[in-house]
C-alpha cells in the first residue's frame, strides 16, 4: 500500500532482504486510495500482489508477508491458504497477520503456522493486549505498530488547528480537542518520569513495549536518523516494577480518546 510499489523499489535498493506486506486489492488498478474492499477473486489478486513484491524488493524470498487488514469478504482460511503457497514454494518464510482479531488469528494458525501479529500497541492505545492469551498460547510474536502513538509521545505533539486539513492527526480521537489538553498532560507526566530516569519521552515509551513481554518487538517510524538512533537506544533503558505500577497510574487506560484504547 505505502506508494503502491514505489516505497517496495526504494526498499529493495538498500536491502538485500526485507519483509513486506500483501494489501487488500484496490478497487481499480490505478486507484491510489488505501483500499477496503476485496476482488471478485482473491487469490489471484494475492498472487499478484506477492509476486510485484518479490519483483519490486529485487528478493528470492519475502521474510514475513503479512495480511494488512482482515477483509470481510474473503475468509482468513482463504487467505492463508493462498499465503501458504508461497511458504511452500519458498518464496515466503514466515507469515503474519495485521489489524485483525485474536479469532482469527487462531482460524490462521490452523491453516499455517502464522509467526507474528502487528497491531498498534503503545502506552496510549492498549486493546492489543486482549491479543496475550492468544499470542501465548501459540507461540506467535508481536510486531508494535505506532508505538509512539503516531507521535504523541514524541515530546513535540501540536494541536490539530497547527497541522495541514488533511493530515491524518485530523481524525485520530487523541487529537481532538475535547481530549488534547489531557492527553497533553498525561505526557507532561510521563516525561518527568522519564527525565527523572535520564531518559526521553519516545524511549520511556519504546521501553516500556520492550518490558511489557519478551515477545514484543516495537517499530518506531521516523524520517530523521538521530531520532532512529535515539530509539534503538530505548533497548538500552531498563524500567523497575515501580516504573512500570507509575505508568499504569499516570495512563490507566492508555490515551483518552473518549473509549478504551
Ligand atoms: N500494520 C498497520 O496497519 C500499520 C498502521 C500504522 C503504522 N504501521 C507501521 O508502524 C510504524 C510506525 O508507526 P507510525 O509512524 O504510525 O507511528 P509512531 O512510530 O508511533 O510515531 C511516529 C512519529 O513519531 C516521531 N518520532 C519518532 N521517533 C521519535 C523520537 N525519538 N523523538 C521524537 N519524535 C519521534 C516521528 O517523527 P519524525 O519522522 O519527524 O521523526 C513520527 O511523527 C511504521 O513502520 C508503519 O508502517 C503499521
Amino acid at each position: 500500500m505505502y506508494g503502491w510499489g514505489d516505497g517496495e523499489k526504494l526498499l529493495g535498493t538498500a536491502l538485500a532482504r526485507s519483509a513486506t506486506r500483501s494489501p487488500s486489492p484496490p478497487s481499480s488498478a490505478s486507484s491510489p486510495t488505501p483500499p477496503r474492499c476485496s476482488a471478485p477473486t482473491p487469490a489471484p489478486w494475492i498472487r499478484k500482489v506477492v509476486d510485484d513484491s518479490l519483483r519490486n524488493l529485487g528478493v528470492d524470498y519475502i521474510d514475513v508477508l503479512y495480511q494488512h487488514m482482515d477483509d470481510p469478504n474473503v475468509s482468513v482460511e482463504d487467505v492463508v491458504g493462498v499465503m501458504k503457497e508461497y511458504v511452500d514454494a519458498g518464496k515466503v518464510k514466515y507469515l503474519g497477520l495485521s489489524n485483525t482479531t485474536p479469532d482469527n488469528v487462531r482460524r490462521a494458525h490452523a491453516v499455517h503456522p502464522i509467526a507474528v501479529l502487528q497491531t498498534e500497541y503503545s502506552i496510549f492505545a492498549r486493546r492489543s493486549e486482549a491479543f496475550f492469551p492468544v499470542l501465548e498460547e501459540l507461540g506467535i510474536g508481536l510486531v508494535a505498530y505506532s508505538p509512539l502513538a503516531r507521535g504523541f509521545l514524541s515530546g513535540a505533539v501540536k494541536p490539530r488547528d497547527q497541522h495541514a486539513a488533511d493530515d491524518f492527526r485530523q481524525y485520530i480521537p487523541w487529537w481532538a480537542p475535547e481530549h488534547f489538553d489531557a492527553n497533553v498532560a498525561i505526557t507532561a507526566e510521563l516525561t518527568k518520569l522519564a527525565e527523572g530516569k535520564g531518559t526521553t519521552l519516545a524511549q520511556l515509551a519504546l521501553a516500556w513495549l520492550l518490558e511489557k513481554k519478551d515477545y514484543i518487538v516495537p517499530i518506531p517510524g521516523s524520517r530523521n536518523p538521530e531520532r532512529v538512533a535515539q530509539n534503538l537506544a530505548a533497548a538500552e533503558v531498563k524500567l523497575t516494577a515501580d516504573d512500570l505500577a507509575r505508568i499504569d497510574e499516570i495512563a490507566p487506560n492508555g490515551g483518552v480518546s473518549g473509549y478504551l484504547t
